[in-house]
């Protein structure tokens, strides 16, 4: 499974790219506002860190103003997916901007039948919500295996991206439902690896190797 890093402020993307496990990144206008950079400088300096996709979404809400804003986006940089909305404005700038081979991330899916118009359309990446639908009383992760059962049974390419993360059990049970990606918020990032288990263990072997003497020696 892919892990993409779900924000837009360069400087945590920084550092948790130096776990070499950031695979890409997703951004949205509310993640770029809470900044506070302006959203296509933010992007420069992402793209210098990460050089896997860097999704950059579109503000227009009309075909043409969403392939100019994406064509704009594309020029920042070869690793950037343009982000386009579940919508039939959204799917039409879709099919253009990925037979120009750019790449394309449909956001804001809520329903399996949306991630298959996608898929049709050409996208390079689908990102249901589990987070929001999880929220609105339904079930997230049942969407991501329905998308898997539909694009594996017509073995359509577009990579689920798992969004709208809540927690670190959503990212085990997204991998469990054979999404592609997690996109995963920054503070979810860094407790995915958190275990009290792991940290008593640790102290335990480390009191036992000073207790003992023992040491590692330099060749
Ligand atoms: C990522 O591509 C999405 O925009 C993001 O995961 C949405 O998350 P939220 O539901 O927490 O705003």
């Amino acid at each position: 499974m892919k892990f993409f890093l779900d924000t837009a402020d360069p400087r945590e993307i920084a550092k948790l790219a130096e776990t070499g496990l950031v695979d890409g990144v997703t951004t949205n206008p509310s993640l770029a506002a809470k900044t506070g950079l302006d959203y296509v400088e933010a992007l420069q300096e992402i793209c210098k860190t990460v050089k896997g996709p860097v999704s950059a979404e579109v503000l227009a809400t009309d075909t043409d103003g969403m392939i100019k804003e994406g064509k704009r986006f594309a020029k920042i940089a070869k690793n950037i997916a343009i982000k386009v909305p579940m919508t039939w404005d959204g799917m039409k700038a879709c099919r253009v901007l990925s037979g120009e081979n750019l790449m394309v991330n449909v956001t804001l899916c809520f329903s399996a039948v949306q991630a298959l118009v996608a898929a049709k359309a050409g996208a390079t990446f689908i990102s249901p919500f589990i987070g929001r639908l999880d929220d609105a009383g339904q079930d997230g992760l049942t969407l991501i295996r329905e998308i898997r059962a539909i694009y594996d049974n017509f073995d359509y390419q577009t990579q689920i991206l798992a969004a709208s993360i809540r927690s670190v059990p959503h990212v085990r049970d997204s991998a469990i439902a054979g999404a592609d990606v997690a996109t995963i918020p920054s503070d979810i990032f860094q407790k995915m690896i958190s275990h009290p288990l792991t940290d008593k263990g640790l102290a335990a072997f480390i009191a036992d190797a000073k207790k003992a003497g023992v040491r590692i020696r330099d060749e």
